[in-house]
């Protein structure tokens, strides 16, 4: 059967179209339907929570990180539980990012303290030796622009 297969560049297109779409299939389809909804307790984002996105967009974080913790093990040990699509529901645009310079950031709000957080925006070297992040002085004088946040919240409801 497989020799067949190999031999027959034809019907192994076939076999690898139809293996793949049935594939396909189970693994997709059930995600519009469950998991696609928001997750219990999920709240849309608050008028600072949006600030805060617009500061990750402007500043390009997701250029060097991402939030999204795939579900392996590795992942799931260093970062934590793995991100379930249904958690994404009220972000638009999406900050997946692509690319890992620094570490994933989907939960890093679960193991690190503001004050931490500050530190490190100021100076990421005071809190961990040869960081190459970036220092982010000027966010600490600049304001929050909260009229790019509710323009955002707003067009968010309408959505
Ligand atoms: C040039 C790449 C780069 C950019 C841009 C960047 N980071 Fe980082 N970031 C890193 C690297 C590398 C680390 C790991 C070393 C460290 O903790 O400083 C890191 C670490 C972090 C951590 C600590 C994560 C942890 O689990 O300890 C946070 C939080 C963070 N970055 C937030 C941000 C934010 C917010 C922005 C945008 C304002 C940003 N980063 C922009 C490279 C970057």
């Amino acid at each position: 059967m497989f020799t067949f297969l190999e031999k027959n560049p034809f019907f192994f297109t076939l076999a690898f179209v139809v293996a793949f779409a049935v594939a396909g299939v189970v693994e997709i389809l059930p995600n519009f339907f469950k998991s696609a909804r928001p997750i219990e307790g999920l709240k849309p984002y608050t008028i600072l929570e949006t600030a805060g996105r617009q500061v990750y967009i402007n500043e390009g974080c997701y250029n060097c990180h991402s939030q999204l913790i795939r579900p392996f093990q590795a992942e799931v040990q260093r970062y934590g539980a793995y991100s379930l699509s249904g958690e994404y529901a009220y972000d638009r645009p999406f900050l997946w990012g692509s690319r890992r310079i620094g570490p994933d950031l989907h939960r890093v709000g679960d193991v690190r303290t503001t004050a931490w957080h500050e530190k490190h925006m100021l100076d990421p070297t005071s809190v961990v030796p040869g960081s190459i992040m970036p220092a982010y002085k000027h966010l600490f004088k600049k304001d929050a622009d909260f009229n790019t946040a509710f323009a955002e919240a707003y067009t968010q409801r309408s959505l």
